[in-house]
């Protein structure tokens, strides 16, 4: 099954070769050609280049006048996979509280936990679907999903399962990522060891066994886990093959960048306080920097300081963090904006972010993330639009016009 998509005002992200990931200067470079054909074939980039030189084909053709074509977004980390809301604590939060004293009268991650518990793996895989359909009409094609709001045996492998479905049932690439360090349970309250005993000698054999997760994460932050508990578990995933993506520096900054790094995870997660040696010790590694300025959008925290890093050197992917508790919203296209206008990323920054380097942060880098021959034909086609600046200067508003994954067009 071949598409041809003609006339294309600007294709975005052409990359002749396989790029790992983009750091600090190289960011600020969008390769792209003006007039462009693009050729898909079963599910794949087959060809691209100028119209001057567009292959005269019998075969379904697109004509795409007056619009672009980019990869779809690559969000990196989402808990998308959770039970009911939270708009209870927004409206706490809104009337003074902060995000640590709701989570210390047993709302937070607790509260979603409590929930979740509770409801049946069927009922979480259809309030998780719609979570998922959506992200997809909104350009999404690529999708790290944690779990960490089951925090028991049961309750974790029932996340990573419906995870397991998902991916079997949609066209969107999935990794599925345990994150049973999310919080430390009411009934662990006083043995933080024995809970990660249990994960460690009962969760993680299961999830080997059944194929559940491909990455292991940990909630590195004061009264969460410490750098301890932190180097427990990521050890411990280690040894059953998962690599790790791990929160750190979101509210306190006291060495889980290193810890990390010491573990050679893929990502560092958050970042929103850093300090200078953490940049530094970042440098010249493997380990990818992940905003995640809806986060800091929607508790009105500090944003990940995205030009000190990338002035730096540094890389940084952008991504979502879909959640019940600090980020209600799958929305790629409001964090590229958001990195834009409040983290002063450029455009090109922005969608560099949002696409190769999220995709490496999930160790896709060979399948999506550019417009590359052999790569899966995950692709945005916009609106007509006069530039592609304007899909971060529209914040709020939808560039989006369809979206192909594996080159068929997913109808809402
Ligand atoms: O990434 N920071 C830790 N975990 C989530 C929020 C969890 C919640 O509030 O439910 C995050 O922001
Ligand atoms: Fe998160």
């Amino acid at each position: 099954m071949q598409i041809l998509f003609k006339n294309i005002k600007e294709l975005l992200q052409v990359r002749e070769g396989s790029i790992q990931f983009l750091s600090g200067e190289e960011m600020n470079i969008l390769p792209t050609i003006k007039n462009a054909f693009l050729l898909i074939e079963n599910g794949l980039i087959k060809d691209f280049g100028p119209m001057k030189i567009c292959p005269k084909i019998h075969c379904k053709v697109i004509d795409a006048s007056g619009r672009m074509i980019l990869p779809s977004w690559c969000d990196s980390h989402t808990h998308l996979v959770y039970a009911g809301n939270r708009e209870d604590e927004f409206v706490d939060r809104i009337k003074g509280l902060t995000y640590a004293q709701i989570a210390e009268n047993g709302g937070g991650i607790l509260n979603s936990a409590k929930k979740l518990q509770i409801t049946s793996e069927d009922e979480l895989y259809y309030q998780s679907k719609k979570r998922l359909e959506e992200i997809i009409q909104l350009g999404t094609g690529a999708v790290e999903i944690k779990s960490g709001y089951g925090l028991t045996k049961d309750a974790e492998l029932k996340m990573l399962r419906v995870i397991k479905r998902l991916k079997e049932n949609y066209p969107i690439e999935i990794k599925a990522t345990f994150l049973g360090t999310h919080a430390v349970p009411k009934e662990f309250k006083n043995n933080k060891t024995g809970y990660l005993n249990l994960l460690v000698n009962e969760v993680l054999p299961i999830i080997e066994k059944e194929n559940l997760a491909d990455f292991i994460d940990v909630f590195c932050e004061q009264g969460y886990f410490s750098l301890e508990d932190t180097k427990m578990i990521l050890k411990a995933g280690s040894k059953y093959g998962l690599q790790g993506k791990i929160h750190v520096n979101q509210f306190n900054a006291f060495g889980g960048v290193q810890e990390g790094l010491n573990h050679n995870v893929l990502s560092v997660d958050h970042l929103e306080v850093m300090r200078d040696h953490d940049i530094a010790d970042l440098k010249n590694t493997q380990t990818m920097p992940v905003a995640l300025p809806s986060c800091s959008y929607f508790l009105g925290i500090p944003y990940a300081p995205a030009r000190k890093m990338i002035d730096s050197g540094l890389p940084l992917a952008l991504a979502t963090d879909y959640n019940p508790g600090s980020t209600p919203s799958g929305n790629m296209n409001f964090v590229v904006s958001t990195a834009c206008i409040k983290m002063k990323m450029t455009p090109e920054e922005a969608i560099n972010a949002a696409t190769i380097n999220g995709a490496y942060a999930m160790n896709l880098q060979e399948q999506v993330g550019s417009i590359t021959k052999g790569k899966l034909a995950n692709l945005i086609l916009t609106k007509e639009i006069n530039s592609y600046n304007y899909i971060p200067y529209s914040f709020g508003n939808l560039s989006v016009a369809k979206v192909y994954l594996k080159g068929q067009e997913i109808k809402s």
